[in-house]
């Protein structure tokens, strides 16, 4: 099945670097191509001959010994890689990835690589739980990293707990599903609305709110990873256009309202993320308002396109969003039924990490059938992910 996929694989030292040796047979058996790298430590609990054997390639291990072998050698596995594996990954590993520290062939060779990195950590349960090793699998998350977390058990310490290498067979199906996505969404029609909207007041003002975009465009990301036709309706927001995805950008809530109404009957899924404005000026002052100007704004509202899509509803699954400062819950819930959602996913922005412009999310899902779920705070790609896993789930996809 993973023929034709070239995985790197980084030994570091710990006494679980035992047992990558077997995790590179099972690539091997599979029909990828296996190259490993082992960091000095990782040599003093196996010899590279092992994995040369094991994965019929030269095993890495020298910064400098590279133009010899296989271009430089950092740029050049990094390059081919699908994906790149660090099993075991100690905490000194991490903390170098989570620094930036380049000062091996690893280290420097992960810095260059623009395929997915999965993390297996294994290391002594007090040195998992250290304050220090968490705030670095934290950041290194946020960075995108994806991680098999150790498990309990009986350590090479003498000790028993967390931090335990996971078995073998999770970290592999972990790095299969990054090596061959499940496309389950293929054939589906995913429409994300994302960022602000901004209302003009006059040529040089507007009114607007904190929406960066991201929560819209992790989602628009998550649905392309499962193979969804998606679209992306984005109001005026920094962030490159994620690969893969139609995009659609408008300024205003009326221009949203017009681009996602006109698409909306050729599609299957709305996930409304954006944080549409819902008052705009009554009239837009053709010249700059002088500051001893009429100081008073006349608001009207702007349509509201997620109650107007729950109106014209066919067939589509439609996931709202609601953002709140208070009595999250009741509020959440008069949106889902007003607006005939399937689904409402609800930030709470007096919680930290939460809402507008943040790399994290901390949401509750409220499912029209009457189910609620808590997520933790977790970066919005995870949320994203969540999202399309329930909307998977509404739709019947396994
Ligand atoms: O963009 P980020 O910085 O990542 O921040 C993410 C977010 C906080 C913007 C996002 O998680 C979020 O909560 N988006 C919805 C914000 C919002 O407008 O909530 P609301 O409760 O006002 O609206 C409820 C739902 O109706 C939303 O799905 C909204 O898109 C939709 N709506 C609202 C008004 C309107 N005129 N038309 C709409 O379709």
């Amino acid at each position: 099945m993973l023929s034709g996929k070239q995985v790197v694989l980084g030994v570091t030292g710990g006494i679980a670097a035992y047992k990558a040796v077997e995790l590179c047979r099972l690539f091997i058996k599979d029909g990828a191509t296996v190259r490993v790298i082992m960091t000095a430590a990782a040599k003093q609990f196996v010899t590279p001959l092992t994995f040369q054997t094991v994965s019929g390639n030269l095993v890495y291990d020298d910064l400098f010994a590279g133009s010899q072998r296989y271009t430089v050698d950092h740029v050049g596995l990094a390059q081919g890689a699908n994906l790149f594996l660090i099993a075991p990954a100690t905490a000194n590993c991490l903390g170098k990835l989570a620094a930036g520290i380049a000062d091996d062939l690893l280290s420097t060779t992960v810095l260059a690589a623009g395929c997915p990195v999965l993390l297996a950590p294994a290391m002594n349960t007090k040195m998992f739980e250290n304050s220090t090793v968490q705030e670095n699998i934290d950041k290194l998350t946020l960075r995108g990293y994806s991680f098999v977390a150790p498990v309990e058990g009986e350590l090479a310490c003498g000790e028993s707990g967390g931090g335990r290498l996971a078995p073998l067979d999770s970290i592999f199906a972990a790095a299969k599903s990054l090596l061959l996505p499940a496309l389950e969404l293929r054939g589906v029609r995913l429409l994300v609305t994302a960022g602000p909207t901004r209302e003009a007041i006059d040529p040089v003002r507007y009114l607007t709110n904190h929406s960066s975009g991201k929560m819209g465009y992790a989602i628009a990301q998550a649905a392309v990873e499962q193979g969804a036709e998606v679209t992306l309706v984005s109001g005026p927001v920094t962030l490159p256009a994620p690969a893969g995805v139609r995009m659609v950008r408008v300024t205003t809530a009326q221009e949203m309202y017009a681009a996602v109404l006109s698409l909306y009957s050729e599609i299957d899924v709305v996930v409304k993320a954006a944080a549409v404005a819902d008052y705009r000026p009554a009239t837009v002052q053709e010249a700059k308002i002088k500051k001893d100007g009429d100081m008073a704004l006349s608001l009207v509202r702007t349509p509201d396109i997620l109650a107007e899509l729950g109106k014209r509803k066919q067939n589509q699954v439609l996931v709202g969003f609601a953002a709140e400062t208070d009595n999250l819950r009741e509020n959440a819930l008069v949106k889902l039924a007003r607006k005939n959602l399937e689904l409402i996913v609800a930030n709470d922005l007096t919680e930290d990490g939460a809402g507008f412009n943040t790399d994290t999310n901390v949401v509750k899902f409220y499912f029209k059938d009457g189910q609620e779920k808590q997520l933790p705070r977790m970066p919005k790609l995870a949320v994203a992910r969540e999202i399309i896993r329930e909307i998977k789930r509404i739709m019947n996809i396994v």
